[in-house]
C-alpha cells in the first residue's frame, strides 16, 4: 500500500516496547482501518543493546532522539521517554520544528508545557496526541474531545493513578498500614522511580490539570490544583470511613462555576456504593458529567504495556486518518488562563479526633462546629482502647472557610487529645 504512516519511536521501555509489538502484530488490522500501512521508520532508547523480547532489527536506531524526532523518514514521532523536561521536552519541541505530528504519554510534558507545545504545533499545522497521557488504556481524552464536544461539561472526576488505588483497596481490604503497602508495592515495582509521584498525587494530578483543560476550555495550568497525597492516610481512617458507608480514594475532581475553577487531588471519601466507592486494585476511572449526556463512567487499566500502547495506537490511527484536532479541543490561541476559584464548593466533611473522656467534651466540639455555622449530620464516639474517647463526625453540606474555623478552634477547647483528621466527601 502507498503512502505508509512513518513512526519514530523514542524510549523503549515498557510502553515503546508494547507500541512496537502492536505495530508488529497489528499491520493487517491497522492497514484496514486507516486505509494506510503504519511502519517504524527508526527508534531510540537510552541503551541499544538490550534484549527488549522484540525483533528491532528493521529499524535504523538513533542514539539522540532530537535527532530521531527530525528524520526526514518519520511522519510521526513518538515520545514514550517520559519527564516534564530534558530529552522528552528537546524531542517534541525538535518534532514540532520539523512539521511533525506527535504522540506522547508524558503527562508531566503536557501539564508543565501543554499550552506552549500547543500553540507551536498549531503554529506548526500539527498536532500533539496524548491519550496514553491519562488513564493509560481508557480514552477520555477521545470521550472529551469527540463523543462529548456537544456537551457543556461540568464535573471531571477521577481515580487516575493506579498504584494508590493499589495501596488504598490493599489497606482496605487486608488491613495492612500504609508503611507496610508502601513497601510491598515498592518490592513489587508498581511505584514509579520517583514514588512521590504516586503517592504524593502528582502524576495523578499532572492527569487531572490535562482533563481539566480540555473540559473546560482553559490553559494548562498544574499550578491551579490543590493537591495532598496518601501518605497522611491511615488504616484508622480508612475503617472508620467504611463503618460509615465510605470508601477513602485519591480522588481527583474539577469543576468550573461562577467562582472559577475548583481543581484538587486529594484523599476523599466517597460513598461505598458509588462507581468510585466499588473501584478496587490498580484500576483506573473517570467520571464525566455532561449538561446534556448526564454522568458517563469510564473504568479501566491505567497504566502496563498493553493498555497504554493501545492509546499510543489509537492516537497513531487517527493521525494515519488525517485528524488533526487542536490539541486541547479548540485552538491554543482561544484557550483561556485558569481563573481559580478561591473557595471550594460546599461539601460534606468527615471529621475524626481524640477527645480527653470527660463530662462536657463532646459539647464543647459541638460547640464550636455550630458556632462555625457547620451543621453535624452524624456524629459518634467509638471503641475506646486508652482514657481518649475517639469520635468521628460527619457534618452536612459545610463553606470550607467554616470548616478551617472550627478546626483552629478546636485546639481551644481544652479537650483535645490528637489533632482531628478532615476529610472532604464527595457527591460521586
Ligand atoms: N504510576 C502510574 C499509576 C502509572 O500508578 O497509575 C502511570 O501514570
Amino acid at each position: 500500500m502507498s503512502n505508509p504512516l512513518r513512526l519514530g519511536i523514542a524510549g523503549l521501555g515498557t510502553v515503546g516496547v508494547g507500541t512496537v509489538r502492536i505495530v508488529q502484530r497489528q499491520a493487517a488490522l491497522l492497514t484496514a482501518r486507516t486505509g494506510r500501512d503504519i511502519t517504524i521508520s527508526a527508534v531510540s532508547a537510552q541503551t541499544r543493546d538490550k534484549d527488549r523480547g522484540v525483533r528491532l532489527g528493521d529499524y535504523a536506531w538513533e542514539d539522540d532522539p532530537v535527532a530521531l524526532a527530525r528524520r526526514d523518514d518519520v511522519d510521526v514521532f513518538v515520545e514514550l521517554i517520559g519527564g516534564e523536561d530534558g530529552p522528552a521536552k528537546a524531542a517534541v519541541e525538535a518534532a514540532i520544528e520539523s512539521g511533525k505530528h506527535v504522540v506522547t504519554a508524558n503527562k508531566a510534558l503536557l501539564a508543565m508545557h501543554g499550552q506552549a507545545l500547543a500553540e507551536a504545533a498549531e503554529a506548526q499545522g500539527v498536532t500533539i496526541r496524548f491519550e496514553a497521557a491519562v488513564a493509560g488504556g481508557i480514552p477520555v481524552i477521545k470521550a472529551l474531545t469527540e463523543g462529548l464536544a456537544g456537551n457543556e461539561i461540568t464535573r471531571v472526576m477521577g481515580v487516575m493513578n493506579g498504584t494508590c488505588n493499589y495501596m488504598l483497596t490493599r489497606m482496605q481490604n487486608d488491613g495492612l498500614s500504609y508503611d507496610a503497602v508502601f513497601k510491598e508495592c515498592e518490592e513489587l515495582g508498581y511505584l514509579e522511580a520517583d514514588p512521590t509521584l504516586d503517592v504524593g498525587g502528582i502524576d495523578a494530578g499532572h492527569k487531572l490539570a490535562i482533563l481539566s483543560a480540555i473540559a473546560f476550555g482553559t490553559q494548562v495550568d498544574f499550578d491551579a490544583l490543590t493537591i495532598e497525597g496518601i501518605e497522611r492516610v491511615t488504616i484508622e481512617d480508612i475503617e472508620q470511613a467504611a463503618d460509615m458507608g465510605y470508601r477513602i480514594k485519591l480522588l481527583g475532581v474539577a469543576q468550573m462555576s461562577g467562582r472559577g475553577l475548583e481543581a484538587r487531588m486529594t484523599p476523599c471519601l466517597v460513598p461505598a456504593s458509588s462507581p468510585l466507592g466499588q473501584l478496587e486494585g490498580p484500576t483506573n476511572m473517570v467520571v464525566l458529567e455532561g449538561d446534556s449526556v448526564g454522568q458517563i463512567v469510564l473504568r479501566g487499566a491505567g497504566a502496563g504495556e498493553g493498555p497504554t500502547a493501545s492509546a499510543v495506537m489509537g492516537d497513531v490511527c487517527d493521525i494515519a486518518r488525517g485528524l488533526n484536532l487542536p490539541v486541547f479541543g479548540v485552538p491554543a490561541a482561544e484557550l483561556k488562563p485558569v481563573a481559580k476559584s478561591n473557595q471550594a464548593s460546599p461539601s460534606s466533611y468527615y471529621i475524626r479526633m481524640e477527645l480527653f473522656d470527660k463530662p462536657g467534651a463532646l459539647a464543647r466540639v459541638a460547640t464550636v462546629m455550630g458556632d462555625a455555622g457547620i451543621s453535624i449530620d452524624r456524629m459518634r464516639q467509638y471503641g475506646h482502647s486508652s482514657e481518649n474517647a475517639p469520635v468521628l463526625i460527619v457534618t452536612h453540606k459545610a463553606a470550607k472557610d467554616a470548616l478551617d474555623t472550627a478546626l483552629a478552634a478546636l485546639p481551644g477547647t481544652g479537650v483535645l487529645a490528637s489533632e482531628p483528621v478532615a476529610l472532604r466527601i464527595e457527591d460521586a
